[in-house]
């Protein structure tokens, strides 16, 4: 039991959790789970006693009827599809239940920045500071982003549109321990990311990472990806470095300048 801990063990009983991923407390309370388990077997023992035998029931009642899954694909292309408005296109994510990241998450991240910018960037998912705030790329990763763009005089909120960005990402709710985002849930939430950029019309997208490659490109690999243009929904796109990867790993940021000059010479070639 936790209470019969010395301070060292507990000490270390915490590091331990946060080296396998926990990194908030999920309960102001302390909740006695020992005493929860017994009344838990109790509960199992007093039903177990109560239900007939197997060979008394029906067959229909012992084995559960499994429903065939809904087609959660084709239900996120129609209703991003039906989506008019970016408003509208949050409204239908909001509505959207078929994704169970959206059970474990607090916000639903949706964008930042301004839509009515030419560049608009596609993230991973968001993690812990995103969740909490409901907008992509606020931690650290967010603050390097931010440093990047307004390195070429690029900022989320610039007043002339030219000079803005609008950002989003492949996943709007977080997943646990920021593991990666499964295929399925990728391929759920595509048709509202491809809606999103159709909404936003920007003149660029930029890609974040390998994730996002993976989801709009169909290809990983961003150290062979990036830096070289393609085209996603007939728009010029981009992958480049994500900053968390930058965060680790100083030395891409040489790499990461030379996408930003060659993004910037693009857009005013563009314009
Ligand atoms: N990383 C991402 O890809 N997106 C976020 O919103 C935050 C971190």
């Amino acid at each position: 039991m936790l209470q019969d801990l010395s301070h060292s063990d507990a000490l270390a009983a915490l590091d331990f959790q946060i080296g396998i991923g926990a990194d908030e407390a999920i309960s102001d309370t302390p909740i006695d789970r020992y005493a929860a388990s017994v009344a838990a077997a109790e509960r199992k023992r007093a039903a177990a006693e109560a239900r007939p035998s197997p060979v008394q029931m029906p067959v229909a009642q012992v084995m559960p009827v499994r429903q065939p899954d809904a087609d959660v694909v084709a239900v996120a292309r129609a209703a991003a599809s039906a989506a008019t408005t970016l408003e509208e296109l949050r409204a239908a994510l909001e509505s959207y239940d078929h994704c169970d990241l959206k059970k474990g998450a607090r916000s639903l991240v949706f964008s930042d920045g301004r839509p009515e910018a030419r560049v608009m960037i596609i993230g991973e998912a968001p993690g812990r500071d995103e969740d909490i705030q409901g907008k992509p790329f606020v931690g650290r990763a967010g603050h390097l982003l931010d440093r990047m763009f307004a390195a070429i005089g690029m900022e989320r909120q610039a007043p002339e549109a030219e000079k803005a960005i609008y950002i989003t990402n492949i996943l709007p709710w977080r997943p646990p321990q920021n593991r990666d985002p499964r295929p399925e849930e990728m391929a759920m939430m595509k048709p509202f990311v491809e809606r999103h950029v159709e909404l936003a019309q920007p003149d660029l997208l930029v890609l974040m990472g390998n994730i996002s490659c993976q989801a709009m490109l169909g290809r990983r690999g961003i150290t062979r990806l990036r830096g070289s243009w393609s085209e996603v929904l007939g728009r010029p796109t981009l992958p480049m470095f994500h900053p968390a990867y930058l965060l680790r790993t100083p030395s891409a940021k040489r790499e990461a300048w030379a996408d930003l000059l060659d993004l910037q010479a693009r857009l005013r070639s563009l314009s």
